[in-house]
């Protein structure tokens, strides 16, 4: 399958699930200023990508079920020669229909112009409520269209969410998204190896980013899907550290959460090693635990088994292990009942994974959490953090934080683990963090 025909299939997909006598619009991603005319790397809106694999800002798709002229209308930038020599490429209206597959293109500044006859006839207009800009462009447009009624105008009267219908589609990941996450997987675990190898005391936390960010970007991946977590020692028990400054210290853990994107697809990885390759005593219980945590929550997943089911396998675990450690007191159903893991163990065992790390799609069906299915990617990511300032908790466990994640799909059978390249058993990281480099 071409990438254009992928695209198409999508919008057909989207169709059917439309309303009749319905239309939907959705805009691009507008390009963002960092300071003064300065921009940051364009990164398009990820629904509007999905759709039509246009990644230019200053563009609104609108998607018309049934209508003969054309189902697929683009507005975009048209091409302009002084904009081709400052900036380089971009579409224009030729592009938009032979590289995009457009049945139209307009300009962009026609907009307003042109749809309300797009809309004249649609009972139902789709758009996704939490943008903005265009709501009250077209709430202007409505209004308009409404004070033409006599002269037998008729604009949409229900305004719909286009996020659910979206978003349950991306919940599934087709082959040729599988494809890009797979390469964005093999490209990340490649990351993670090479900064096990080179880690050594007396480095700074951003001279390992800079390994990761090298070796992404050598692999035609420019960018990280997240910023870079590279945590030192009690760093790691910050859960979202991504200041990266600190000198890594013998003796210490280093905990890292990275992944690179790759055609809007994130890698999501974190790994935990010593900083001088080999664990510690203290350091190794904690780290097998979370090790044991992650292979139940792992080993709960298959088709027809319910979100949550990961996670409890994952509390169970920890809050046995934190009890036989000493870390945590009393009876281990009453522990996780009131959530005593909590001390420790703050965050959920994962999430969707695909165009945003933390990806689209719905973790309940009514009241109950929602059963997996073949085609679904997650992450699975338990952790433990014993924070510097836990004084209650003997000090060999203090300032150590432990992550472990993977990224995981559900298969027919049962599920497959993209990410094992990069090594988790005690003896295989040491093993890396010994080899010649
Ligand atoms: N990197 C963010 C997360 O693991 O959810
Ligand atoms: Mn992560
Ligand atoms: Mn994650």
């Amino acid at each position: 399958m071409t990438i254009s025909s992928e695209f198409k299939q999508r919008r057909k997909h989207l169709m059917r699930r439309m309303k009749k006598r319905s239309l939907a619009l959705i805009a691009a991603a507008p390009a963002a200023r960092r300071n003064r005319d300065a921009e940051y790397p364009y990164r398009q809106n990820s629904d509007f990508y999905y759709l039509t694999g246009f990644n230019e800002p200053d563009a609104v798709a609108v998607f018309i079920p049934g209508r003969e002229q054309g189902e697929f209308i683009l507005f975009c930038r048209e091409y302009d020669e002084t904009m081709a020599i400052w900036t380089g490429r971009h579409a224009g209206l030729d592009g938009a229909r032979e590289q995009f597959g457009a049945d139209e293109a307009h300009p962009i500044g026609k907009l307003d112009e042109v749809l309300p006859s797009l809309m004249d006839g649609r009972e139902r207009l789709y758009y996704p409520l939490g943008d903005e800009g265009l709501r009250s462009r077209i709430s202007t447009i409505l209004a308009a269209l409404r004070e033409r009624a006599r002269a037998g105008v008729r604009p949409p009267s229900a305004l719909i969410d286009l996020d659910g219908l979206v978003h349950e589609m991306r919940l599934f990941k087709s082959p040729a998204e599988l494809a890009s996450m797979r390469r964005a997987m093999e490209v990340s675990a490649a990351a993670h190896r090479r900064a096990m190898r080179i880690c050594r005391p007396g480095l700074r936390e951003y001279e390992i980013e800079a390994e990761l960010l090298h070796e992404f970007t050598r692999q035609g991946l420019r960018s990280p899907a997240y910023s870079s977590i590279v945590a030192g020692g009690n760093n790691a028990c910050v859960l979202h550290y991504i200041h990266n400054e600190d000198v890594l210290q013998d003796g210490d853990l280093l905990l890292i959460d990275a992944g690179a994107e790759c055609d809007n697809y994130a890698a999501d990885i974190t790994r935990t090693f010593p900083v001088n390759g080999r664990f510690t005593a203290p350091q190794r219980q904690l780290y097998e635990l979370v090790l044991d945590a992650q292979a139940a929550a792992i080993a709960s997943i298959r088709p027809g088994r319910r979100w949550n089911e990961p996670h409890e396998a994952a509390v169970q675990v920890l809050t046995k292990g934190l009890v036989k450690l000493g870390l945590l007191r009393g009876r281990v159903a009453k522990l996780i009942h009131d959530e005593a893991y909590k001390k420790f163990y703050m965050h959920r065992t994962g999430h969707w994974l695909g165009m945003d790390v933390h990806d689209v799609g719905d973790y309940k069906a009514g009241d109950d959490w929602r059963v997996l299915e073949p085609g679904m990617v997650l992450t699975v990511e338990p952790g433990l953090y014993v924070s510097e300032s836990c004084a209650d908790v003997e000090e060999h466990w203090r300032g150590i934080g432990i992550r472990i994640e993977d990224d995981v799909l559900v298969t027919e059978k049962g599920c497959e683990v993209l990410t094992a390249a990069v090594p988790k058993s005690v003896a295989d990281i040491e093993a890396l963090m010994r080899a010649e480099m």
